[in-house]
């Protein structure tokens, strides 16, 4: 993806706001913080927002905001970015995996159901909404309702997703998000947001990203040191406004691969009925996945792998952790097969284009 190019086109008011925090003589957690919170909160309905360092504390402070912590069992997915089984351990929980649905990528709740029958006293799950695709929460939160456990969505790659007319984040009992650049809500550096519907674990949050104060100097609990700072929020206020246009633009470059791709010998992505994918990634699947990215490479054209290795199969994580009884063969399978083609709401028609004939003529 070009990083560059939302600067390129609305650089004026970048720099505007930029500027009006350097001259503040206030840079972090101050009232570009504040308002950020409160605008994205309300942007996505999301309740109440804290903003923080990045998305991996935000999601180990959206478990900590529940009360989830040392030695309690966290179930969640091997497919995903490293940082959410990472998130688990930092507050020294234990994670669990879960398979994923073999065709939409997320948690798949048949899974859970016989992790939570084979392994005793999880406490949390954490559904990654992974490439901007939705999990199925109705299918989560029927596994998790009726034995108290909690639900916590990663929204890192999945900022004004959609199931039916609620945005993700604002389903389950609290919610991260990640602003790293390249997500569909990145700032110019590091950033991250916790969100829940239930305030009093936003005031949690609020504490333990400060050492734990509620009165300055005054640790109730002990914290960390996880802030959101005043010029990444200033960026993201200005960034917000420009969300559900981008969001959109990811979705029309998402049909047009569609149509152009179709008829190949190439898994498209599907939308879950009566979900609104917002396409952080646009993720294909092929058995010969490695010789069609080294073919595409050669024609200038680059693409992804989200993710070549299950977290399970990592060094740091491999043999240690349990999964589900029935292994993780669909988590295996995707890690062996995806691609993901370039995306980012910049990206031209005619670049779409010259990617979809490249891609037809290497499959
Ligand atoms: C699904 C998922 N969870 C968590 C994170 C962690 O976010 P960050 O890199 O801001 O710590 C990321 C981003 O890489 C992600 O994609």
């Amino acid at each position: 993806m070009d990083l560059k190019a939302f600067y390129d086109q609305h650089g004026a008011e970048v720099d505007a706001a930029v500027a009006r925090v350097l001259s503040s003589g206030w840079y972090i957690l101050g009232k570009e913080v504040e308002a950020f919170e409160a605008a994205f909160a309300s942007e996505l309905d999301l309740g109440t927002a804290a903003g923080v360092g990045n998305g991996t504390d935000a999601l180990m402070l959206a478990l900590r905001g529940l009360g989830v912590g040392p030695g309690d069992r966290v179930a969640t997915v091997s497919h995903t970015a490293v940082a959410t089984v990472a998130a688990v351990e930092l507050i020294g929980a234990v994670p669990i995996f879960v398979d994923i649905d073999p065709i939409f990528f997320t948690l798949s709740p048949q899974s859970l159901a016989r992790c939570v029958e084979s392994v005793d006293g999880i406490k949390a799950v954490v559904a990654v909404h992974l490439y901007g695709q939705p999990a199925d929460m109705a299918g989560i939160l029927d596994v998790c309702r009726p034995r108290g456990i909690w639900v916590v969505e990663d929204c890192a790659q999945a900022h004004g997703a959609r199931i039916g007319a609620t945005t993700v984040g604002g389903i389950g009992d609290s919610a991260s998000f990640s602003f790293y650049p390249t997500k569909n809500l990145g700032a110019f550096g590091d950033g991250g947001a916790v969100s829940a519907r239930n305030p009093s674990v936003i005031e949690t949050v609020r504490c333990l990203r400060q050492y734990g104060w509620r009165e300055r100097y005054i640790s109730d609990v002990p914290g960390y040191n996880s802030r959101l700072d005043e010029l990444q929020a200033s960026i993201l206020n200005v960034k917000l406004g420009y969300l559900a246009e981008g969001n959109k633009r990811r979705r029309a470059i998402a049909a047009r691969y569609q149509t152009g791709l179709s008829g190949l010998n190439l898994v498209l992505p599907q939308e879950a009925p009566g979900t609104t994918h917002v396409y952080h990634q646009y993720v294909v699947r092929h058995p010969e996945r490695d010789r069609i990215a080294a073919e595409l490479r050669s024609v200038g054209i680059g693409t992804n792998i989200h993710y070549p290795v299950p977290v399970h199969l990592q060094p740091a994580y491999r043999g240690r952790l349990a999964a589900d009884p029935d292994g993780l063969l669909a988590t295996e399978a995707a890690a062996r097969e995806v691609l993901s083609l370039p995306m980012y709401p910049e990206l031209e028609d005619k670049a779409v284009d010259r990617v979809i004939e490249a891609v037809r003529s290497v499959v």
